[in-house]
């Protein structure tokens, strides 16, 4: 476990029934699985969003729902207020603007009311990758969030994660989305990396746990399932649970760019983020600090296989999942289009594309 040398603050308590754990990005695909986890489990939840109107209809009567844009500092005012525990699980990746300074300054302006308010723990789930290595802009930002909050002097456990899998999040309904419409595809290289991907009940297990754990200072922990596979194997996967006859035909000249642009195409659903996402696909992203394991050792993470056939088997459970499009409106997965492999327009049988 990485623990920083900042200095050390009061052990964090275990939240008490009278403090409300904060939790931002509900409307969100994590977020929104989440906050189902800590209502389960009785905890009191304060969420904080910017379209509070989503929120009406996935909330317990004892969860407060509260309007706020985290980039807007004046908005947070007040919201932590008689909070231990906050959970930040947003990102900017859809926006329209320079998506790195957007985040930069959330994740400020995100400590800096929750140093104000007396927070003692900032629970922060970013992405795997290399700090040594040259990061993509995506990675390189899910990172600086993390300094940005450790910076505020809130105490940070951040976990650090690579392809969640479950029905309805970004990178699984990418791949859904290529397997189901594409019988031939033409792949580039960013097919082929490396990456360990976590099924997204054993991500929200690490994230709950967190609220107990007892430590002093920052901790960082990678996790991931036992499975490191690429992205190809997990279509390939993929396609022999759905039993799709796909051939895969690797390009390596087909830059990341051109195949981000062209997913756009293919899947008009994932234009902006989604090149975001491949753009990011450049150097393994495989837990090499096997702390996680050893801290949380009740956590078993479970395999590809099984993960994408949970993900496989809830999708047309109504309401069981959120999704990263539109998490919390409780539409069916059938209604939904991109998420659901029943109504998604195919395309026709021998047609060619590359990813
Ligand atoms: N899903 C994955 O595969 C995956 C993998 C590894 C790590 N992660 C990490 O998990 C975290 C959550 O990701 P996700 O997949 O759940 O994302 P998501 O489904 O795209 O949700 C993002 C959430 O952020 C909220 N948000 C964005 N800007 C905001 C602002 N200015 N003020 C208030 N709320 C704001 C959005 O609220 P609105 O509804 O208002 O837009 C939404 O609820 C991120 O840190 C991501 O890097 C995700």
């Amino acid at each position: 476990m990485a623990i920083s040398t900042l200095a050390k603050r009061e052990p964090v308590p275990t939240p008490s029934t009278t403090s409300p754990i904060l939790l931002t990005g509900a409307t969100g695909y994590i977020g929104g699985r989440l906050l189902r986890v800590l209502q389960n489990a009785e905890h009191r939840v304060r969420c904080v969003t910017r379209r509070p109107e989503a929120l009406q209809f996935c909330v317990a009567p004892t969860t407060e729902v509260i309007s706020g844009n985290i980039l807007d500092r004046e908005s947070l005012t007040g919201t932590m207020d008689g909070v231990e525990i906050a959970y930040y699980m947003v990102h900017s990746m859809g926006s329209k603007g320079d998506f790195e300074e957007q985040d930069r300054r959330a994740a400020h302006n995100f400590g800096q009311e929750a140093r104000r308010a007396g927070v003692g723990r900032i629970i922060y789930l970013g992405g795997l990758g290399e700090t040594s290595e040259e990061l993509s802009p995506h990675l390189r930002s899910r990172q600086e969030v993390a300094e940005v909050l450790r910076a505020s002097g809130v105490q940070v456990v951040e976990f650090r994660a690579s392809i969640v899998i479950g029905s309805g999040s970004l990178s699984f309904e990418m791949i859904r989305s290529l397997v189901e419409r594409l019988p031939v595809m033409v792949t580039p290289r960013w097919v082929n990396v490396t990456a360990q991907p976590i099924a997204v009940d054993d991500l929200l297990q690490y994230l709950s746990a967190a609220l107990d754990l007892k430590i002093d200072d920052h901790a960082v922990f990678e996790i991931g399932g036992p499975d490191a596979v690429s992205y190809g194997d997990l279509m390939r996967e993929y396609a022999r649970q759905r039993q799709l006859r796909r051939l895969m035909i690797p390009v390596p000249l087909l830059t990341p760019r051109l195949s981000s642009l062209w997913l756009g195409l293919v899947t008009p659903l994932y234009a902006r983020i989604g090149r975001k996402l491949i753009d990011s696909i450049r150097h393994p992203t495989v837990v090499r600090d096997n702390a996680a394991r050893q801290i949380f050792p009740h956590i078993r993470p479970q395999g590809v296989r099984k993960a994408i056939a949970s993900a496989l088997g809830n999708e047309d459970r109504e309401c069981a999942a959120t999704h990263w499009a539109d998490a919390c409106q409780r539409k069916p997965a059938k209604e939904r289009g991109a998420g659901s492999h029943t109504s998604r327009p195919r395309s026709s049988e021998g047609e060619e594309n590359s990813l």
